[in-house]
């Protein structure tokens, strides 16, 4: 069991959405949290909160799809905090559409946000939690990771590549006391990425709570759980029948109502 109590929490996509309320799960539990999105403002207003439960908030504005800030948010924190317990990969980008009504930028500024940012950060991060054998890396995947999603093919593609490279440096890792961990929240009710379509998921597809994930969160650390689907069950079984036969996990998600709720979320 690893305690949070004094540990020094690097949290990406602080500012709004489920980054905030996995902030404040860690800061109840004594965590000390440095956030990072591109909003000043809204990592302020999230830092006051986490003060009045007696966390050490620090924030740092940074645009994640730029090399030399992601390098700069890394040295700012280690100076500030001196090591970086854990690394919480959250920000991420939508980008919903159909595929060929996308711009080439919007594809790759998703690609880059999503993914490569995690990667870069880990890098940047790794080798300081080598050197103590010591670390926690934690990426904020998704459902979409599992099963593509249509209409939403860069963020599945991003989602499902970050799901394998933190499997495959967990297995590479193994020996060194760093540990990898992979949170796959299903449709988040109530704020973030979803919730602000106002919509509400197809039964069979299912849904959860921010509090959901944020316990997760909690758990993947506290306990070293390495994977956990965040999402009521029928879809979890959709997932195990799509590894056997991807044509009848096609047929499935069509079934469950996931393909055309994707269609109508976009406006097509
Ligand atoms: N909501 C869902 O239904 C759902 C389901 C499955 C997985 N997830 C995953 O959960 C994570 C959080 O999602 P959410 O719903 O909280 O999303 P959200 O409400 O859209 O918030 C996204 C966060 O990422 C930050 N961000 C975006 N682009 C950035 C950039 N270029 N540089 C720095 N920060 C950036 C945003 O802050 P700024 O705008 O201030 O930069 C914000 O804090 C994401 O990885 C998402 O893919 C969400």
């Amino acid at each position: 069991m690893e305690q949070l109590k004094g540990k020094v929490v690097l949290l990406t996509g602080g500012s709004r959405g489920i980054g905030p309320i996995i902030a404040e799960a860690l800061a109840k539990r004594g965590a000390n949290i440095a956030l990072a999105a591109r909003s000043k403002s809204g990592l302020q207003d999230v830092a006051t909160r986490l003060g009045e439960l007696g966390s050490d908030a620090f924030v740092m504005p940074v645009d994640l799809g730029q090399a030399s800030q992601r390098e700069e948010l890394v040295a700012t924190v280690l100076r500030e905090f001196g090591q970086i317990d854990v690394l919480i990969n959250n920000a991420g980008l939508e980008t919903e559409g159909a595929y060929t009504d996308l711009s080439w930028s919007s594809i790759r500024e998703t690609v880059e946000v999503n993914l490569i940012a995690p990667m870069a950060l880990t890098h940047l991060v790794l080798p300081e939690m080598l050197k103590r054998n010591a670390g926690h890396i934690v990426n904020i995947a998704s459902i979409a990771a599992k099963s593509g999603a249509p209409y939403a093919a860069t963020y599945s593609g991003t989602k499902a590549g970050l799901a394998e490279w933190t499997r495959a440096l967990r297995l590479e890792l193994a020996d060194t006391g760093v540990r990898f961990s992979t949170i796959f929240p299903g449709y988040v009710r109530e704020i973030g990425m979803f919730a602000k379509f106002g919509m509400r998921s197809p039964l069979l597809v299912g849904s959860c709570t921010p509090a959901q994930v944020a316990k997760a969160v909690v758990h993947a650390i506290e306990k070293g759980r390495v994977e956990k689907i965040v999402n009521s069950p029928p879809l979890r079984y959709s997932f195990m029948i799509n590894e056997l036969s991807p044509s009848i996990g096609d047929w499935m998600m069509r079934v469950s109502g996931l393909a055309e709720f994707q269609r109508r979320k976009v406006g097509k």
